[in-house]
């Protein structure tokens, strides 16, 4: 655990602690579930975790609706257990991220409930955004903006004397205030809250909607015109997005984690169009990482593959930061699901049978090719549970069962993200595929145990096997060599990394031979280390001809 660079080359395993073990039969994931589970995480051969929120939540949008940041909810534990949980994660060997969710609080948390009853211009409404309406009467919201989940992004409060009042901004649910960043109250709360973690020994926090704190003072119009898209990227000085002033704070933030030994690090979650505003993030003096969404959106195809992989490599290395890669989240389909269709982009806001039909047989086949392509690259790769185990979404939870709140605000038209946070089988039992012992809060497809890892343990062709073998090897490498194309095709992307490996993928319809006098090392196919053709949708680790 010593070495203070691990972020830069880790695998971090993502925890949805909801989904992820139900130690007390409640029907819901918990601290002793993962605590539990640390030995499964260490053997897997992953460097670190991320949990998702575990703080004091109304849960409305899956904990990132925070109550107090300093409190674990009860359903989960409470704070004895995450100081227990951090220690033996680290006696495993595993370094632990949180999220923190800076951009917005629930509007159960002190503070916002204080704004309720305070009047406007009050100094308890200034750490929100409290805007007067449009309209004569106040009675429109004070502009365009629209929630990621659907609807227009502002609520109008009740004053104390019963009357229609001000405006808040919330740009995911109603539920969730947008926290205003010029107030520097802001700013102090949450250097403090990091700091709380940090002396707790936390290794890191990824930063929920990292681009979304600073918003234009004038809060002028957005001017949509598509009427599908939620959340517009490529508009130039985006009022509410990727605005320079979030770089201010981050640099409060990077000082902070250096003030620690070993420092602390940083993931932003940054939805940004390109690389190069990406690469803003991690600039010298800013964050450690960010998650590379482009990698995650693109299509299984070899040519946009290739081109994100080649601008997120140039726009990372003119500044210092590592690559990182990420296939899967709680916010996505899973690539089991993703890749079996025809059009396998990932669509925003969408999912399930409103896409189209799904070949799950080629979706793994391919699901178990991008894995090898991910982690034979330079820099972090992400991992979200389930994953190992080549898990597909749930596209048929009933109605009455979902619970993001994307699936109310759209007037039920997006069945949302609950089809990849279905929790996770670990047995073979028919009942709850041993998540916990009671029923668990969103359902299980049938015959999720067949997927469980007590059965994949015991198949060496399983997925589980695969990741497994993979990360062992990968940590066999040395880390550093830097990624050199021997083919960029169409239908064929083949890289070195130094001496020791390279990745063949076959996106092609035909079979690609392996080179002449290379070692077989690994494939996505078979667990033979063979050197037979690669056949279409297949991966290969190879150890080049010297
Ligand atoms: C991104 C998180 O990953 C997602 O689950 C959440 O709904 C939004 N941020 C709002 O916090």
């Amino acid at each position: 655990m010593a070495d203070a660079q691990w972020w830069r080359t880790a695998a971090i395993y993502q925890i949805y602690i909801r989904s992820f073990a139900d130690s007390d039969g409640d029907g819901i994931g918990d601290i002793a579930g993962i605590r539990s589970r640390l030995g499964y995480l260490a053997q897997l051969g992953v460097d670190a975790i991320w949990i998702t929120p575990w703080y004091a939540s109304p849960n409305n949008d899956g904990g990132y609706d925070v109550r107090d940041y300093r409190a674990i909810d009860p359903t989960y534990g409470d704070l004895r257990e995450a100081e227990l949980l951090i220690g033996e994660a680290h006696q495993h060997g595993l370094r632990v991220i949180l999220d923190v969710v800076p951009n917005h609080t629930s509007t159960d948390h002190p503070w916002f409930q204080a704004a309720l009853v305070a009047p406007p211009g009050s100094p308890e409404r200034a750490r929100y955004h409290f805007v007067d309406g449009r309209g004569s009467g106040g009675e429109l919201p004070p502009n365009d903006w629209r929630s990621t989940f659907g609807g227009s992004a502002w609520q109008r409060v009740t004053e104390v004397d019963g009357e229609p009042g001000q405006w808040y901004l919330h740009l995911f649910d109603p539920s969730q205030a947008d926290l205003n960043w010029s107030h520097p109250e802001v700013h102090r709360e949450f250097l403090d809250i990091l700091r709380f973690w940090f002396d707790r020994g936390v290794d890191g926090f990824r930063i929920d909607v990292a681009t979304g704190l600073v918003k234009h003072p004038g809060y002028p119009d957005l001017g949509y015109r598509e009427e599908d898209l939620l959340v517009l990227t490529n508009v130039p000085d985006h009022p509410h997005r990727d605005r320079d002033g979030v770089h201010a704070i981050y640099r409060d933030w990077r000082r902070l984690a250096g003030e620690y030994d070993p420092p602390r690090i940083f993931v932003a979650e940054a939805w940004v169009a390109d690389s190069e505003r990406l690469a803003r993030y991690v600039a010298p003096g800013q964050l450690h990482t960010t998650f590379n969404f482009p990698f995650l959106q693109s299509a299984w195809d070899a040519g946009e593959l290739s081109s994100v992989i080649e601008s997120t490599l140039h726009a990372m290395s003119r500044v210092g930061a590592p690559p990182t890669w990420v296939l899967s989240n709680h916010d996505v389909e899973r690539t089991v699901t993703r890749y079996g269709r025809a059009d396998t982009r990932k669509q925003p806001g969408r999912s399930g049978h409103e896409l189209g039909p799904v070949d799950i047989e080629l979706g793994r086949r391919r699901a178990r090719a991008a894995i090898l392509l991910m982690l034979a690259l330079p820099g972090v790769a992400y991992l979200y549970q389930g994953e190992e185990l080549g898990l597909p979404d749930h596209m048929d939870i009933p109605v009455d069962r979902i619970q993001d709140p994307i699936w109310t605000r759209s007037g039920g038209r997006r069945r949302g993200r609950d089809g990849c946070r279905v929790p996770l089988p670990w047995t073979l039992d028919p009942k709850g595929a041993g998540f916990g012992s009671a029923d668990p809060w969103l359902p299980q497809p049938h015959g999720w145990e067949t997927h469980s890892v007590q059965s994949q343990l015991d198949d060496p062709t399983s997925t589980y096997h695969l990741v497994a073998r993979a990360l062992r090897i990968r940590r066999s490498l040395d880390p550093a060599p830097e990624l050199e194309w021997v083919v960029r095709s169409d239908s064929v992307l083949r890289f070195r990394r130094g001496p020791a490996l390279e990745c063949i993928v076959n996106f092609g319809a035909t079979e690609v031979p392996v080179p002449a006098g290379a070692v077989p090392l690994l494939r996505s196919d078979t667990i033979d280390v063979t050197p037979d053709p690669i056949g279409p949708d297949t991966a290969a680790w190879l150890r080049p001809r010297g």
